[in-house]
C-alpha cells in the first residue's frame, strides 16, 4: 500500500468545535501563549497553566470527531495512513485512525514534572489536575504537553514518516510553528503534496502541488476522490 502521510493542525478540529490558535477567535487572542503554553509560564504560574488545560480538557469532553477526522480514518482501506498531528485532542484516535504521532503531546494525559516517562491518561470522571496533585515519584503532576521552550520528543519518528511518504497532505495548520512546519523539507522530490485549508497558507518550502481551498470535512472528501 502507498504511504499517505498527513500533517494536521488545529483547523481539522475546528468543525468539531475546538478553537484554533491564530485565526479570529483563536486561543492566542484570549491567552498569552508565554503564560499558558511555555515552560517559563509553568515555572512562573503553574496554577494558571493547570487551569488553562483543565478548561481545554473539559471542552474536549463535549466534542466529536468530524468528517475530516473520519475521512482520514476511512482512507486506511486504500493507503498506509500515518498521521502526524500538532493537536493535543484525541479526535483522530476516536475517529478510528491507527497510526498517530502527537508532536505536541496529548491533552488527556498528564505526567510527573520530574520524569516525562511517568505519564497516564486521566479518566473522564476525573479530568482535572491541581497544584499539589502528585505523580508516583512524588513530583507535581503537569499536562503531558510539549510547551514552547521544550524539546519535541517525537520529531525524529515524524521525520522518518515524512521521508517515507508517497503522498503528503497538510490539513488545518498555518505552518507557523517549528519544528512541525519544518517537516515539509523532508518530503522527497516528486511526492505530491496536498494542502487543505479555507484560507491561504504560506508554504515555506514551495512543496505544495495541490491547494484544496476548503474546510477539512469537505477537503478530505475531495482528496479521497482525487488520490
Ligand atoms: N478546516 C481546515 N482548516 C481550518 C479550518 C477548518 N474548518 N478552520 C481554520 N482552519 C485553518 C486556518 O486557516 C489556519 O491555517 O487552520 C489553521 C490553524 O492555524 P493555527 O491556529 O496557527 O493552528 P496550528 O497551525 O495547529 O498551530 C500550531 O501552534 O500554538 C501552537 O501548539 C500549538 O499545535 C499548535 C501550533
Amino acid at each position: 500500500m502507498k504511504k499517505l502521510v498527513v500533517l494536521t493542525g488545529a483547523g481539522i478540529s475546528a468543525e468539531s468545535g475546538l478553537a484554533t490558535f491564530r485565526g479570529s477567535n483563536g486561543l492566542w487572542g484570549k491567552y498569552r501563549v508565554e503564560d499558558v503554553a511555555s515552560i517559563e509560564g509553568w515555572y512562573r504560574n503553574p496554577e494558571l497553566v493547570l487551569q488553562f488545560y483543565n478548561e481545554r480538557r473539559k471542552e474536549l469532553l463535549n466534542c466529536e470527531p468530524n468528517a475530516g477526522h473520519i475521512g482520514l480514518a476511512n482512507l486506511e482501506s486504500k493507503f498506509d495512513v500515518r498521521i502526524i498531528t500538532q493537536n493535543v485532542d484525541d479526535l483522530h484516535e476516536r475517529a478510528g485512525s491507527s497510526n498517530i504521532i502527537h508532536l505536541h503531546g496529548r491533552l488527556k494525559w498528564v505526567r510527573s514534572e520530574r520524569n516525562e516517562n511517568l505519564r497516564f491518561e486521566l479518566s473522564e470522571d476525573n479530568f482535572e489536575i491541581y497544584l499539589g496533585d502528585k505523580a508516583s515519584d512524588g513530583a507535581q503532576l503537569r499536562p503531558d504537553i510539549v510547551w514552547f521552550g521544550e524539546a519535541v520528543p517525537m520529531l525524529l519518528p515524524a521525520i522518518e514518516w515524512v521521508e517515507d511518504a508517497d503522498i503528503f497532505v497538510i490539513i488545518g495548520t498555518s505552518l507557523n510553528v517549528y519544528p512541525a512546519a519544518g517537516l515539509l523539507q523532508y518530503v522527497r522530490n516528486g511526492v505530491p503534496v496536498y494542502l487543505i485549508d479555507p484560507n491561504d497558507v504560506i508554504d515555506p518550502y514551495g512543496k505544495v502541488t495541490t491547494f484544496i481551498k476548503s474546510v477539512a470535512s469537505e477537503g478530505v472528501k475531495i482528496l479521497s476522490e482525487t488520490i
